[in-house]
């Protein structure tokens, strides 16, 4: 489904140039469940921001489902996105003066549902990450947890064909990561989502199908922790 071949970037900044992604390449099957790690600064943001078709200047190959992504204009580089992508991020990243139901309603906004047709598929995702009762809370009014169960129902409500997640658990603490850990799992084993993650969680190892390790720009598939 993914597909990087020899992706390259590099960051200008005035005099200075920042070569952050080395000749990275790695294939992405649906279904997979794929762990990125590595130290703070490798890169590891950077390529999902490319995989995230929210980073278009690279060097290399970018396939998605067989079509080369390249030159895509802004407009098709966000339809692409809107369509295939669901993304879960440290800070949740909720709009707090939106209430749960608008905020995993957004993905949606392009999608022409009926009003009691958006209501349902709302609250079906929210029933499977296990908090439909939070429906019409504030973002203020949830613990850290359960405002990331919101942000894995915006990531999943539109059926995006893969999900994006960047250290989805850094802000929690260990229990509550471990739930939310088990999320992601039951999302990819009962459902097929396919999950790449960026992640410092070591115990990812059993949930994963493939772990990439980035060192210094490069990419290395890794078999032990
Ligand atoms: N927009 C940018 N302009 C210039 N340099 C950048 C930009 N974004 C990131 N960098 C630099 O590129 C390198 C990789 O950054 P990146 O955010 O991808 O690392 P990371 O592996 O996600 O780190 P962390 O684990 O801390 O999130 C860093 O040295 C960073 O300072
Ligand atoms: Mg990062």
């Amino acid at each position: 489904m993914i597909e990087i071949k020899k992706v390259n970037k590099t960051y200008d900044s005035g005099e200075e140039k920042l070569h952050v992604l080395k000749d990275v390449t790695f294939t992405v099957e649906e279904g997979e469940f794929v762990g990125i790690m590595g130290e703070s600064g490798s890169g590891k943001s950077t390529l999902m921001n490319i995989i995230g078709f929210m980073d278009n200047k690279f060097e290399g190959e970018y396939f998605f489902e067989d079509k080369l992504i390249k030159n895509e204009s802004d407009d098709s580089l966000s339809h692409i996105r809107n369509e295939s992508v669901g993304f879960v991020f440290q800070n949740f990243n909720l709009i707090d003066n939106y209430t749960v139901r608008e905020n995993i309603e957004l993905p949606l906004l392009y999608a022409g549902l009926s009003p009691k047709k958006t209501r349902e598929v709302v609250l079906k995702a929210l029933e499977s990450v296990g908090i439909p009762e939070k429906i019409d809370k504030y973002p203020t009014q949830l613990s850290g947890g359960q405002k990331q169960r919101v942000a894995i129902a915006r990531a999943i409500v539109h059926k995006p064909k893969f999900i994006l997640a960047d250290e989805p658990t850094g802000a929690l603490d260990s229990v509550t990561s471990k739930e939310i850990m088990d999320i992601f799992k039951k999302l990819n084993t009962e459902n097929k989502t396919t999950v790449v993650m960026v992640t410092h969680d070591r115990t990812l190892s059993t949930y994963c199908t493939k772990i990439l390790f980035m060192v210094d720009g490069n990419l290395e598939e890794r078999f032990d922790l």
